[in-house]
């Protein structure tokens, strides 16, 4: 069976992007793939965290996974800081990486300039060697993810050819997946900026754990283009192609059968459906997200670092035979 890894980190409340753009491929993806789901602890405090907010944060990311629907006797969830083999191989990758690559990074710059007053962290900018580390640890094969992250995935792909030209075939190069339609979900009042929770209008992101009702409103209020058409096209149609990427994703209706169903039909009317379908899927999302309790929660990860560190230390194993240092 081929591996799967990806990961969130748990900086704050997760949006409808997110679920769509990644979590909602992981699960459908869990069956046909050996799968390792990683809250990525040490890539949040590339910012700086609250300690008490970023303990609770964690928790809640990895019941998110489990109320999406990720099952934790066939995948693996953990905690990527119980597995100190990433901060090592992250290191190594370090040692194979030139500033100037990590400096072209779009994420790297946007953040950056967040940092402005006194300057982006070195964390920040090595945040792309961290997460290769994550990726090549267990031998991925396929690393699911949004849009905003297949630079990184390019840089990890590079790194990857570079070590094994340098010290011999030693990871193998991971594949990215993307969401044909929902690898980008843009912002309701502005379809040219994606949807993000660090925006300043809650009413440009719904939240995984907004309050159904709330969520219903913001889709009927979300902006649409200036002809009548509910018809896919990102370019002309930003707008209504958003909530149609959005729609088919929650639905599993593909855009095609949704252009066909809505033909004749309203933005008022489509809207309708929508905002309704939104507020049913967070009505069921969160009753499950409920019923796990930190108890549980921290069960599975205790089990997810053991199986993964398991697996890390194999891999080091190798990395450092090939590297000459043991
Ligand atoms: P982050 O919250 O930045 O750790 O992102 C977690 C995952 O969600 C990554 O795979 C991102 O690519 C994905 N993601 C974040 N924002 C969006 C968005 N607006 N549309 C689609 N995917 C997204
Ligand atoms: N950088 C990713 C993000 O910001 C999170 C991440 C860290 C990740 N390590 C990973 C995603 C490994 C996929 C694989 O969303």
């Amino acid at each position: 069976m081929k591996t799967l890894f990806s990961g969130i980190k748990p900086s704050g409340d997760l949006h409808l992007g997110n679920y769509i753009g990644a979590i909602s491929q992981w699960t459908a993806l869990q069956e046909k793939y050996k799968c390792l789901f990683c809250v990525v602890d040490y890539h949040a405090i590339t910012v700086k965290q609250d300690p008490k907010a970023l303990r609770k944060s964690i928790l809640d990311i990895a019941r998110v996974y489990l109320a999406a629907g990720i099952n934790p006797k066939k995948a693996i969830i953990f905690q990527q800081s119980d597995v100190s083999e990433h901060t090592e191989l992250g290191w190594i990758l370090n040692t194979i990486t030139k500033v100037a690559e990590l400096e072209k990074m779009t994420q790297y710059k946007d953040k950056a300039r967040d940092e402005k007053k006194e300057g982006p962290g070195a964390g920040l900018l090595n945040y792309p060697t961290l997460m290769a580390a994550d990726i090549l640890l267990y031998h991925t094969d396929v690393v699911p993810v949004g849009h905003d992250q297949m630079q990184h995935l390019e840089l990890t792909r590079l790194l990857t050819k570079r070590f094994n030209t340098n010290y011999g075939t030693t990871f193998t190069v991971p594949e990215t997946i993307v969401r044909k339609e929902g690898a980008r979900i843009m912002a309701l009042d502005n379809p040219a900026k994606k949807m993000s929770k660090s925006s300043q209008s809650p009413n440009s992101y719904i939240a995984l754990l907004d309050e159904p009702m709330v969520a219903h409103k913001k889709i009927k209020r979300a902006v649409t283009d200036s002809d009548n058409k509910i018809k896919y096209d990102p370019d002309k149609k930003a707008a209504i192609s958003n909530l149609l990427a959005i729609y088919s994703a929650l639905s599993n209706k593909s855009v095609k059968e949704l252009e066909i169903l809505y033909e004749d039909k309203s933005y008022g009317e489509f809207k309708e459906d929508l905002a309704n379908l939104v507020a049913n899927f967070l009505t069921e999302f969160q009753a499950r997200y409920k019923k796990y309790s930190d108890k549980e929660v921290k069960k599975i990860l205790n089990k997810g670092a053991k199986e993964a560190k398991a697996m890390a230390e194999k891999t080091m194993k190798l990395v450092k035979k090939n590297l000459g240092v043991n």
